[in-house]
């Protein structure tokens, strides 16, 4: 184990999907904060070599930002589903699994895309809480995270963190904003969204307490499509035009079908309270993240 002059142990990040978005963002930012990190490539599946990298790098904290997400996106799965099943169920199960037989804190870079708005949780009405059982499973990706989530939760040394629709500070092609701005047509639908700037560093605060059990884990609230769309227009580019169309005629073109949700905060907001951490409502969060990309000089 890792370990000070004094003996105490001192924390060691090993991120796994090294090479994926999420992943990149995680590695940089504690490298800003100054933390000893990792990262690794190797297939969650292959026990072997899990547990021989668990070994070679003896983590005390794994963030685990891998997945089968798709390419272009996620109608992909529903062609590949031995692979997704490969990556999504029996690879995440199986690094929690060696992280637990090693004693090593596991945070799961998870989905909230396992709900749609019914008759109990209509978008304007309550979110939906870590407790609801998942109802949405019109596409083999989000069935492959709901069924995951429901094993991986009795892991006690994992800690799952639900994100929905992730939003950078730049327009690189996975940001939920990068692309809703390039489609022909765009749904209007309110949505809990997670601006990474603010949940990634509570996921790091989360998981240096050894926090464990599911947390939605978006800013909270939700907004529509147009909402963030018009934020876009107003701080980012005048110029943006764009045109909608209604869920039954985004059904037409899609081969899985799209979660629409809004999740509960509640949990992560009372936790990270106890850490003084707060995340802003997400309309809020929304202009302070198209003002740095306007500070940037992205247009
Ligand atoms: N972006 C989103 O909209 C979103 C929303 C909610 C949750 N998430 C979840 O957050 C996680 C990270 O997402 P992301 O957007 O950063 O996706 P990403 O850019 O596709 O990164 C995922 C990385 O995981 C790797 N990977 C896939 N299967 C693996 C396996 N079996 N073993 C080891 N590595 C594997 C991929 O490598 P290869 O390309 O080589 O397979 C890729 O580098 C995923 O689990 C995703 O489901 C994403």
């Amino acid at each position: 184990m890792a370990g000070d002059a004094d003996g105490t142990k001192k924390n060691r990040f090993l991120i796994w999907g090294g090479n994926g978005w999420i992943a990149g963002h995680l590695k940089t930012l504690l490298e800003q904060q100054g933390k000893e990190v990792y990262a690794t490539t190797v297939r969650m599946e292959n026990r072997e070599e899990v547990l021989a990298e668990l070994k070679r790098i003896q983590p005390t904290h794994v963030l685990n930002a891998a997945g089968c997400t798709g390419r272009p996106n996620v109608d992909w799965c529903e062609d590949n589903k031995e692979a997704t099943m490969r990556s999504n169920v029996i690879g995440t199960l199986n690094l929690a699994d060696c992280c637990w037989l090693l004693n090593i804190h596991c945070t799961v870079f998870a989905t909230g895309c396992i709900y749609q708005y019914d008759e109990a949780h209509p978008w304007d009405g309550p979110g939906f809480k870590e407790t609801d059982p998942p109802n949405f499973a019109g596409s083999f990706y989000s069935m492959t995270k709901a069924h995951v989530e429901e094993i991986l939760k009795q892991y006690s040394n994992c800690l799952i963190l639900r994100l929905r629709m992730p939003v950078s500070d730049d327009l690189h092609p996975r940001n939920f904003v990068t692309k809703i701005t390039k489609y022909e047509y765009v749904v209007d639908i309110p949505n809990s969204n997670t601006i990474l700037t603010d949940l990634l560093p509570a996921s790091v605060l989360l998981a240096e307490h050894g926090e464990t059990g599911v947390y939605n884990f978006t800013n909270p609230g939700a907004i529509s499509h147009n909402e963030v769309l018009t934020l876009f227009r107003e701080i980012v580019r005048p110029s943006f035009t764009w045109k909608n169309f209604s869920l039954e005629e985004q059904a037409k073109v899609l081969k899985a079908g799209r979660s629409n949700c809004k999740l509960d905060t509640t949990k992560l907001e009372t936790k990270l309270k106890e850490y003084g951490y707060e995340v802003p409502e997400v309309h809020e969060a929304y202009r302070r993240c198209f003002e740095r990309m306007k500070a940037a000089g992205i247009e």
